[in-house]
């Protein structure tokens, strides 16, 4: 005596009654990179697909992000000018302040995400100022700048500011910077559970932020820790994030499991520039289907616990998703 598993394998009618796990459009918010150079749409090498673009070419993109059916972005900056305090991040008028004004004047019900971070804008390419005795990110100087920078971006109109520099009370601050400047009803996405990762290589060409010395293994995490993600999810909780991001996915669905069985808040899978590239390389040589391994791997980040999925496919998912109906 055995059991037939397979009677529930038999059609593919079937096979779609029992499926346990969906992904839809609204699952998915598209990255990109804005740069101040003027008249630019630059495909990063190590990203295929994957342009910086300029202000003035963001209108093409755009139509077809919002054509395609994606209603969620998160927009990244890439300043002409960078300095060691990242001055250009918190600017009023700086690349992505101008991006996110652009955004939302073209598709005010575009949702835009805001990345709050330093590196893109300091010349050091680390994600805060530098002590110069230790050459470490000093903590608490930082956190003001990171204020200054979400208060700005929600001045210019974004949606949702998703911090992701790893300063220890950075969900307090912020939330405390966004409150008194009356911006109470913006949510924070924060990516608090942020390891320290080779998977980030090619989104340092996208968005020229390698750091010039050292590594950020002194505010990311280690990925050999899974308590340490339970200690930095509480955090959060307690600070007042409204979403919680778990960064890289592909390698760190346990965790991703772990956040959505501890806490009641939206997960979402930070499917990243790494895990992109392996996909456009092995498969431009052929040697795995695409597509089929696209819509694959993120239904293991969906199986795994995550509500919504940052990826650079999306643009890619929909046409599938608009193929498959
Ligand atoms: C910077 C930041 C990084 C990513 C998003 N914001 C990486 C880094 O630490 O350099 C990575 C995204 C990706 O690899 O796609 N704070
Ligand atoms: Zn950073």
């Amino acid at each position: 005596m055995f059991d037939r598993h397979r009677k529930l394998r038999r059609t593919p009618t079937i096979r779609k009654m029992v499926k346990e796990t969906h992904l839809h459009k609204e699952d998915l918010i598209y990255p990109i990179f804005i740069i101040e150079a003027p008249d630019q749409k630059k495909e990063i090498p190590s990203m295929p697909g994957i342009y910086q673009i300029s202000l003035n070419r963001l209108e093409e993109e755009l139509d077809d992000v919002y054509q395609l059916g994606i209603r969620s972005i998160i927009l990244f900056g890439i300043p002409l000018h960078k300095d060691a305090c990242g001055t250009e991040g918190y600017h009023d008028h700086g690349i992505i302040q101008e991006g996110i004004r652009k955004v939302k004047s073209l598709y005010p019900d575009m949702v835009v995400l805001a990345d709050t971070c330093l590196c893109e804008y300091t010349d050091h390419g680390h994600c805060g100022l530098i002590d110069e005795h230790t050459h470490d990110v000093k903590n608490d100087e930082t956190l003001e700048l990171l204020v200054k920078t979400a208060v700005s971006q929600a001045k210019a109109g974004a949606d949702i500011i998703a911090p992701s520099n790893m300063m220890d009370g950075f969900v307090t601050s912020i939330r405390q910077g966004l409150d008194d400047a009356g911006f109470e009803h913006i949510p924070i996405m924060s990516y608090g559970i942020k390891y320290s990762s080779s998977f980030y290589g090619p989104f340092r060409d996208a968005a020229e932020s390698t750091p010039s010395f050292g590594d950020r293994k002194t505010y990311q995490m280690d990925s050999s820790n899974r308590l340490e993600a339970m200690r930095e999810l509480e955090s959060d909780l307690m600070e007042g994030a409204d979403m919680m991001i778990v960064k890289p996915a592909l390698s760190y669905l346990d965790i991703i499991r772990d956040v959505r069985n501890s806490c009641n808040i939206p997960v979402v899978a930070y499917n990243v520039s790494g895990e992109y590239s392996m996909v456009k390389a092995a498969s431009a040589n052929g040697w795995i289907d695409e597509r089929t391994n696209v819509m694959e791997q993120m239904t293991s980040m969906k199986r795994a616990g995550a509500d919504l999925i940052i990826t650079y496919f999306a643009k890619d998912i929909c046409k599938y998703l608009d193929e498959e109906r």
